[in-house]
């Protein structure tokens, strides 16, 4: 299984923020990650890129010579104008033609209110950054329970000489925090408001567990064939990540969670899902926050279920790597599948699923790429116009999908 790319992310850009040498063990190498890899390198970062080791010699933050190249990678973005809006930072972010759709004030905002100038292009990038060195602390309200924001706000406070304080999660993921710990920071949660203390951060040697929202693509394609058995070791289960177990299990899905335990401060388990016959469900709320990359898999799974399946509250979908709820809508009706759209979610009627004759599309989006494969596991292989675009988040999917003798082409 790929590493956790969310994980890999904030290893590498806490690893870049630490005076002396962490490593990071088997991490994601996809585009997004790798990225990030370059972004923290221009930003005076040292990286040895063994392979499924990075080594990181951080701790010598600079300006970067040139524009930065996010890529297709929203993480990097969001993540990165925080780090660098507290290290007195002057960088210019831009990426590709998806990554320039995608909506940045929402980041730009919290950032301006500790006095760093932050100026998107009519909202979205290129944007530019001017960080201060003194970050003061204090409160903050998430105006959207978005994970990035939360932690962009936490990257631009790590020198803060005042605590921090952040309300307004709905359990969205919070890997920044963990992370953070890890790197020796004390971090509190009370289930309503992230407390930050000030403090200095230790370097750290890191192992990144497996990546759920890859693992999902599996799980559901042996929930939704017969005959399927496959089991997936040492993958992460934070339980703000585990939105999908729960909505597959709630439509009937013989999933089981084995031999749970931690590492480096995340929760991972092995897990094996079985084929067996599945009903509709409803996905909203809290819910849709811990499912928020899997709604394109659970609307997969959807579409071999019987009766109507809804997801609700899911509007922020619309600003990912694609449209997501009008791309897999598109997807979903090509192969017959009966799907009404609405502004924040999508009521699915599940059954008779058939091959259509024409190729279908990706949009340019890994998730709706592999979210394919998983709807042709039962019903015989499409034609997609782009797999390269799977390498974002899951360079090894294609031979591991083989491997798993699930029917893929
Ligand atoms: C991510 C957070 C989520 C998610 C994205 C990765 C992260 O975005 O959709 O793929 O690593 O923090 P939001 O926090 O904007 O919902």
């Amino acid at each position: 299984m790929a590493g956790d790319k969310s994980i890999s992310h904030r290893a590498l850009m806490l690893a870049a923020a630490t005076a002396g040498t962490s490593t990071i063990g088997q991490p994601n190498r996809g585009e997004d990650v790798l990225a990030t890899r370059d972004a923290i390198i221009a930003l005076g970062a040292q990286v040895e890129d063994r392979g499924e080791l990075f080594v990181v010699h951080g701790g010598s933050l600079r300006n970067p010579a040139a524009t930065i190249d996010a890529k297709n990678s929203g993480t990097t973005t969001r993540l990165l104008l925080g780090l660098c809006a507290g290290h007195g930072i002057t960088a210019t972010f831009d990426g590709d033609a998806s990554l320039r759709r995608r909506p940045m004030e929402r980041v730009a905002r919290p950032l301006r209110t500790i006095g760093a100038h932050v100026e998107t292009s009519a909202g979205k990038l290129p944007a530019t950054v001017r960080g201060i060195s003194a970050p003061p602390g204090g409160e903050f309200t998430l105006e959207i329970a978005s994970a990035q924001i939360k932690s962009a706000i936490l990257l631009a406070n790590l020198d803060a000489q005042a605590s921090v304080r952040i309300t307004g999660d709905a359990h969205s993921r919070d890997h920044t925090e963990r992370m953070l710990r890890r790197f020796g920071r004390t971090l509190r949660f009370d289930g309503r408001t992230i407390e930050l203390e000030p403090g200095k951060l230790g370097a750290a040697d890191i192992r990144v567990p497996g990546d759920l929202s890859g693992a999902a693509f599996f799980l559901a394609a042996a929930a939704i064939t017969p005959g399927s058995d496959v089991v997936l070791r040492e993958v992460g289960v934070n339980p703000t990540r585990t939105g999908i177990l729960d909505a597959l299990r709630a439509m009937g899905a013989d999933i089981d969670v084995a031999n749970e335990r931690e590492l480096d401060g995340e929760p991972v388990a092995d897990i094996r899902a079985r084929y067996r016959p599945l009903v509709a469900t409803t996905l909203d709320g809290d819910l849709v926050v811990r499912t928020i990359d899997e709604v394109t898999i659970l609307a997969v799974a959807a579409a071999h279920a019987r009766g109507t399946s809804r997801v609700r509250g899911a509007a922020d979908l619309r600003g990912k790597e694609s449209d997501r709820l009008a791309t897999i809508a598109q997807t979903l009706r090509a192969c017959g599948i009966d799907v009404v759209e609405y502004p924040d979610g999508l009521d699915i009627t599940g059954g008779g699923a058939r091959v259509p004759d024409r190729i279908l599309r990706t949009h340019e989006d890994h998730r709706i790429a592999m979210a394919i494969a998983a709807l042709a596991a039962p019903t015989g292989p499409h034609d997609i116009d782009d797999a390269a675009c799977i390498a974002i988040s899951f360079p090894d999917f294609v031979p591991l999908w083989h491997g798993a003798q699930v029917s893929a082409r």
